[in-house]
């Protein structure tokens, strides 16, 4: 059986006691920690910045840096130096074929693991060419922006897409789903092929993490 991971999202931590409501999560069963930067331009809401990925940087998780950023190119040396292991840009924000594949390479060069994200109205087909060079695509299953809405079905299809590109070309990027993952949501995004489950709100707002996280992997 694939092994699916779980990255809560601090997007809906409680900010006064960040690092309490993190420090555990290894023990609770997560992986990842989802970071989702917002400038308030590429989405219409401002999140917070690599100063506060550095004052979390000795947390034992992967930290997953998720930029919903106009110019990913500008901002994501910040993130590296403040402990990023993976930066994820938006497609969207760059769309320009030499720009994608440059800022591949300079994440790339850095020793981070580098994915692409797509929003709902975004298709698989228009990222094909960069699937063998990448170590994760992030399908948006919300339109990014805020934490606590409701999932969309669209993004089945493209999990499944990705899936089987994947297994026909031996490609080795992990499938992230972004956006209203909660304990009825997660099993069928979990069916069409993903490895890696952001959950924001279900996580943070439940009483017992664990047991969260639990549901989430079908436990
Ligand atoms: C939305 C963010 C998500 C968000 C998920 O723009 O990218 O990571 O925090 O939150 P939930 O799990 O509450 O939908
Ligand atoms: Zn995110």
């Amino acid at each position: 059986m694939r092994k699916v991971f779980i990255a809560p999202s601090i997007l809906s931590a409680d900010f006064k006691n960040l690092y309490n409501e993190i420090k555990y999560l290894k023990e609770e069963g997560a992986d990842y920690l989802h970071f989702d930067v917002m400038d308030g331009h590429f989405v219409p809401n401002i999140s917070f910045g690599s100063h506060v990925l550095n004052s979390i940087k000795d947390v034992n998780l992967i930290k997953d840096v998720h930029l919903m950023i106009d110019d990913p190119d500008k901002f994501f040396i910040d993130f590296i130096k403040s402990g990023a292991d993976i930066i994820t840009f938006h497609y969207e924000a760059l769309k320009n074929k030499e720009d994608i594949f440059k800022l591949i390479k300079k994440i790339k060069e850095k020793g981070v693991k580098v994915g692409i994200s797509i929003k709902p109205n975004t298709g698989v087909e228009e990222i094909l060419e960069f699937l063998p060079n990448l170590d994760l695509v992030l399908i948006m299953s919300v339109e990014p922006g805020f934490g606590g809405q409701k999932f969309m079905e669209n993004s089945i299809n493209k999990i499944k897409k990705l899936y089987d590109l994947k297994k026909v070309n031996g490609y080795n990027y992990l499938i992230e789903v972004d956006g209203g993952i909660n304990d009825l949501t997660a099993k069928s995004v979990v069916d069409a092929g993903a490895d890696i489950l952001v959950s924001g709100s279900y996580i943070f707002k439940a009483k017992d993490k664990k047991e969260a996280i639990k549901k989430l992997l079908g436990e």
